[in-house]
């Protein structure tokens, strides 16, 4: 079943509308799920929990939900190794809870993204088992990328190539009669082998599930590693040395290869079959120079840009993130993405809070920000105050912004997490490298007191740290300059000012000034100073410090309407 334009869509019974533009500057926030709110009580978040929670998102003044990934998995990668595109985890709820959340969402105004995650499987994906009992260049193999090892008795892997989580990106199988056989490849950790997208079924089954959400009513589809489908092997592999040093200009043999965008013209077509059009916005790690493209109309519609999460909380290193943002949404006729934070990279709080550094590049191109957390010279008040700027000045922005759950609560990286309960395999697969992503997973603090602070009944799945209480949502509700009721004020005034996706810069005094014009007559002005500078003249709308009479303090933004 398609809802053709020709019938009411659900979203716009639901009086969401049917205006095909509505991604173009909306607020977007991410849940992770299992960390969100657990209604069941197992210390994992759930669908109910999200149901639950519908009134504080529709308080918060968002547009749009993110969901990360719900389905049955393993969670051997917080669910990014799904067992089951068309289901949800019976950990997390079921398709009857799926379908309540999106009601409630969508009645309260609120779209819902999910994420699709076509680059990989999990090990325990119904196609992956079969391919295990199947022999060696069986149509159920030829849906991974399955190869013979080197070696005497290929014994050694296919090639010396390292996954993105560390550790080796080919695992050997046993063969259906005991004996050592093939190997498989995975981008990531062993329990996420990588489709085949030359394997017709593999396009097919995507198609399929594409329609199988939208007819449940989603509004769009965040699209994980979307530059790593279409991979073209060669029969002599290259060394990861070799990888590494090949250009990635669309021929790369694995990453953001030009034939990738056919897949996403298919399913551009599947997204038009609905009215309003369904979106997508790709996770595409890729030169910039090429990110229009996963950007454009006839592809995904939308690609993340990271660069302002990769920016120091530096007034030129912002200006020129923006400037050049700006003029490449434009080349796709697509508008720009914002994020500042995600459930991969330390907490923005925590990163303005160290000393600056530069990102991690690591072998496949891909920026992970994975160590900060653990450093001793965190300046925590400082890193909240930058953040509380730098978050205002990202929704004044043009364009969609992508928040992550907690960060409206100024939430920190925690990096007192032991060892022992750790769940992210970049931790396990990188020893001594990287602690890994958890310390921005830790479950949402919604109550200052009470088992789990009022994440659920039982304990949560990671440990929340004692400090979390002072963060919760109960602390802040009521408080005004709150970091909650910050992002609240933001968030609504945000949809009250919102107008043309243009924005004009203005020169002020201070080379640490950085001031833009909106149309409708308001001004964004970030102090990325320490020192106080007169503030510009206009009625204040809302700032992220309390203000002094005509002063704007350090490291501070304000929103003036002109006089
Ligand atoms: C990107 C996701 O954001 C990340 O969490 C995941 O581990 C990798 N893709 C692999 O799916």
């Amino acid at each position: 079943m398609s809802f053709a334009s020709t019938a009411e869509s659900p979203t716009a019974a639901a009086g969401l509308g049917s205006d095909p533009q509505w991604w173009r500057q909306a607020a977007v926030y991410q849940i992770y799920p299992r960390s969100f709110a657990d209604a069941d009580g197992n210390g994992i978040g759930d669908l109910r929990g999200i149901t639950s929670r519908v009134g504080y998102l529709q308080d918060l003044g968002i547009d749009a939900v993110w969901l990360s990934p719900f389905y049955p998995s393993a969670l051997a990668d917080g669910g990014y190794d799904v067992d089951d595109y068309r289901d949800v985890d019976p950990k997390i709820g079921t398709l009857e809870d799926f379908d309540t959340m999106i009601d409630a969402l969508h009645r309260a105004g609120i779209r819902l993204i999910v994420d699709i995650v076509p680059n990989h499987t999990s090990d325990r994906h119904e196609w992956f088992l079969e391919a295990l009992k199947s022999p060696t260049g069986s149509a159920a193999r030829e849906r991974y990328i399955f190869r013979d090892g080197t070696g005497a008795a290929g014994e050694q892997p296919p090639s010396d190539w390292t996954s993105i989580f560390g550790g080796p990106a080919w695992t050997r199988i046993t063969e259906p009669d005991g004996s050592p056989g093939q190997w498989f490849l995975h981008s990531f950790a062993k329990e996420q082998p990588d489709l085949n997208w030359h394997n017709r079924e593999v396009h097919e089954d995507f198609l399929q599930t594409l329609r199988f959400w939208s007819d449940r009513g989603v509004d769009g589809f965040r699209v994980d590693v979307a530059h790593g489908l279409s991979k073209d092997l060669p029969a002599n592999l290259p060394s990861q040395a070799e990888l590494d040093a090949t250009p990635k200009d669309g021929a790369h043999p694995i990453w953001d290869r030009d034939e990738v965008h056919e897949i996403y013209r298919e399913w551009r077509g599947v997204f038009n079959e609905y009215d309003p059009p369904k979106i997508g916005v790709a996770e595409a790690w890729v030169d910039s120079a090429r990110r229009p493209k996963y950007a454009s109309a006839e592809g995904l519609g939308q690609a993340f840009n990271f660069d302002l999460l990769e920016a120091s909380f530096d007034a030129a290193q912002f200006r020129e993130t923006v400037t050049f943002n700006l003029e490449l949404a434009a080349k796709s006729g697509s508008s720009s993405t914002w994020v500042l934070s995600n459930h991969d990279v330390v907490r923005h709080a925590t990163r303005y809070g160290l000393p600056p550094k530069a990102p991690q590049e690591d072998k496949a191109g891909t920026h992970w920000l994975l160590t900060a957390g653990t450093s001793p010279e965190l300046e925590a008040e400082a890193g909240l105050r930058r953040a509380r700027a730098a978050s205002l000045f990202e929704l004044a922005l043009p364009g969609s912004a992508y928040l992550y759950q907690g960060e409206e609560l100024g939430l920190h990286e925690v990096a007192e997490i032991p060892d022992t309960d750790r769940q992210d395999p970049t931790f396990f697969r990188s020893p001594g490298f990287s602690v890994g992503r958890d310390g921005c997973r830790v479950p949402m603090p919604w109550s200052s007191a009470g088992g789990s602070l009022g994440f659920g009944e039982g304990d949560a799945h990671l440990p929340q740290p004692e400090w979390f209480a002072r963060y919760s949502v109960q602390a802040q509700d009521t408080v005004e300059d709150s970091t909650l009721n910050l992002y609240r004020r933001a968030l609504q005034l945000r949809r009250e000012l919102q107008g043309e996706d243009a924005l004009e810069w203005i020169e002020l005094p201070g080379s640490e000034v950085l001031a833009f014009r909106r149309p409708g007559g308001w001004l964004c002005v970030t102090n990325f100073d320490v020192e106080a500078v007169p503030l510009p003249d206009g009625e204040v709308l809302v700032s992220s410090q309390p203000l002094a009479v005509d002063v704007l303090p350090g490291e501070t933004t304000v929103w003036l309407r002109e006089h």
